[in-house]
């Protein structure tokens, strides 16, 4: 499999979810070939919980990370995971709609791909507000 699919496989093993028992792990390739990762980090308030997009993303820009060109997500449980609504604007604030975003649910099954923009259609953006 994609090394990129293992990376979000792989960082399922650090999330902290003792309330949604539900680890979701995140791999952001920048255009350069780095990778970023991120898990889901639950809080007591439940609202504070951060998801794993957001960690991988934010651990990508303050390394200095602008252009990306492939997003991995996983869980193993349940149905498997897309990004969020929530998920789906950030990563539109630092990606392009053609961004490639896999959607894993486990080894037993081949990740669906899309586009953010096919998640995200008419994304409210920079441009926007101009
Ligand atoms: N979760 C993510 O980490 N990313 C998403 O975009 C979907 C949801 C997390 C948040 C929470 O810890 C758990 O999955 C259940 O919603
Ligand atoms: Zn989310």
């Amino acid at each position: 499999m994609d090394d990129l699919i293992d990376a979000a496989r792989e960082i399922q093993a650090d999330a902290h979810v003792p309330y949604s028992e539900y680890p979701v792990g995140a791999a952001l390739e920048t255009e350069d070939g780095e990778v970023f990762v991120g898990c889901n980090l639950e809080n007591a308030n439940f609202s504070n919980s951060l998801h794993a997009e957001e960690v991988a993303i934010a651990e990508a820009v303050k390394n200095g990370h602008r252009e990306f060109s492939r997003l991995a997500v996983s869980s193993d449980r349940r149905d498997g995971v897309t990004p969020c609504g929530m998920c789906r604007q950030t990563l539109s604030e630092f990606c392009d709609g053609d961004l490639a975003v896999f959607c894993d649910e486990g080894e037993d099954e081949a990740p669906s791909k899309y586009t953010l923009e096919e998640l995200l259609p008419n994304t409210i953006s920079q441009e926007t507000l101009e």
